[in-house]
């Protein structure tokens, strides 16, 4: 079956102000559809052409060589979307304060503090040269929460020879210039601090509880 572009999970202007309808409406149904078809494109015929998004990014190396860099780039883009949808929503479903229960005293251990957590977070953000994305990931060999940047439509679940970093994603911030700079212009930082009142800590901690299984 071929990949899908999801529905957003609230209305474009839902994030306002923090993120306004006009930037959630192209980086939805111009960006991210993109992804979905070109990822289509690259696998429709092959024999991995029923495997899931996420079967197709921690399986590059299975694939044939001519094919590595479209899916890398193009079902790592649509991973990477899908999760962002879903880890933000306005105030009134859960969107901003602080995490709470095992997910807040884990970044408690972790990081020190939530203000400590979002510090270094953010820092991961500013820091990605060019395009990527920010991570927060459970790293099951030593059980723990930890902080990571990917660049360009790379993620965690590639693993570190490839995208540099590993982890089970649970939280994750696109810095590409297209999430922000109708609004922001090159204030990715300004971007990165109103972000923290659209993030859906109950969603991330049903992402915690899946990837501790
Ligand atoms: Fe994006």
């Amino acid at each position: 079956m071929p990949l899908t572009l999801p529905n957003l999970p609230y209305a474009l202007n839902a994030l306002e102000p923090h993120i306004d309808a006009k930037t959630m409406e192209i980086h939805s149904q111009k960006h991210h559809k993109a992804y979905v078809d070109n990822a289509n494109k690259a696998i429709d015929g092959t024999p991995f052409a029923n495997w899931t998004a996420e079967e197709l990014i921690t399986k590059l190396a299975e694939l044939p060589e001519d094919k590595r860099g479209p899916v890398r780039n193009n079902a790592g883009g649509h991973v990477n979307h899908s999760m962002f949808w879903t880890v933000m929503a306005p105030h009134n479903a859960g969107g901003g304060g602080e995490p709470t229960g095992e997910l807040g005293d884990l970044i408690k251990t972790a990081f020190g503090g939530f203000v400590e957590f979002k510090t270094a977070f953010a820092a991961a953000g500013v820091g990605r040269f060019g395009s990527g994305w920010a991570w927060l990931c459970w790293n099951k060999d030593a059980k723990k929460l930890e902080i990571c940047s990917t660049a360009n439509q790379d993620n965690p679940l590639m693993g570190k020879a490839i995208a540099g970093c590993a982890g089970v994603p649970l939280l994750g911030c696109d810095v590409w210039e297209h999430a922000y700079y109708l609004n922001y212009q090159n204030r990715r930082a300004d971007y990165l601090a109103a972000w923290w009142n659209v993030v859906n800590w109950g969603q991330v901690a049903k992402n915690l509880a899946a990837a501790k299984g």
